[in-house]
């Protein structure tokens, strides 16, 4: 859960044109979305499980810094077919009502390495998910982190961002259940680079004045983070006619 937000960020955030404008439409956007699912479809082709090229030699500045930034994440090859594969919008909620601090639209759940979608429909974000939950993957991520700590991923999403979205600066909270975590933010496609177009940042509070870093390449790259630091993350409302499309996985301890 994200915790110590400025309000008046969140406001501003919420009342962003397009936002508003979109929060006011939430119902009939759902209705539509939902409806489009519906409808017949043809399966997607099936894809294999892409290929990350290797992270575990970051290890040193996760440790320094809380946080590091990788480009290239996957083989161009596998970066390209998720990007002309990407699900489409139908697959997506759009932002609630009353959403004021995380204004993009996001779906494509996993948890537990359950999919709460059709993944037939969605063949190339169900192989990047099983790319994180495989055993490959996850020994990658203890060699990361070094700690002697084995992750999983017990939440992955997908999210798409367009003008206005943004996040408001926050830390997430601890948790009971979920412990030792570690969050990888994949930026899959964007039309912008930096803050114009959603470069989730990493800050010292929670406002924007004071970022630490801000990712500037959004294409075929990943911020991972531990999610227990003191620092803080997120981005402004992106730039008109920008977009970004990302996906998150949440690991933590077995
Ligand atoms: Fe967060």
């Amino acid at each position: 859960m994200a915790i110590d937000m400025q309000r008046s960020i969140r406001n501003s955030m919420s009342r962003h044109p397009n936002i508003l404008f979109r929060r006011k439409t939430y119902a009939i956007r759902r209705l539509l979305r939902y409806a489009l699912r519906k409808m017949p479809q043809t399966n997607g082709k099936s894809v294999g499980v892409p290929r990350w090229n290797d992270f575990a030699q970051f290890n040193t500045q996760l440790q320094s810094d809380g946080y590091v930034f990788v480009e290239n994440f996957l083989s161009t090859k596998d970066a390209e077919l998720l990007r002309q594969n990407w699900p489409k919008n139908r697959y997506f909620t759009p932002i609630a009502k009353n959403e004021d601090h995380k204004t993009s639209d996001k779906g494509l759940l996993c948890d537990s390495g359950e999919p709460s979608f059709d993944t037939k429909r969605n063949v190339a974000i169900w192989a990047l998910y099983q790319m994180f939950l495989s055993k490959k993957f996850t020994d990658e991520v203890s060699k990361l982190c070094r700690d002697g700590i084995d992750r999983y991923p017990y939440h992955l999403l997908s999210q798409n961002s367009y003008w206005g979205s943004g996040l408001a600066p926050h830390r997430d909270s601890e948790d009971e259940r979920f412990k030792s975590k570690l969050n990888f933010i994949y930026f899959v496609e964007s039309n912008g680079t930096g803050w114009e177009a959603g470069g989730t940042a990493m800050l010292k509070s929670n406002s924007f004045d004071e970022p630490i870093f801000i990712p500037t390449n959004l294409n075929n790259s990943c911020l991972f983070y531990y999610s227990e630091t003191e620092l803080f993350h997120g981005f402004p409302p992106i730039k008109f006619g920008k977009y970004r499309k990302n996906v998150i996985a949440h690991f933590c301890a077995t």
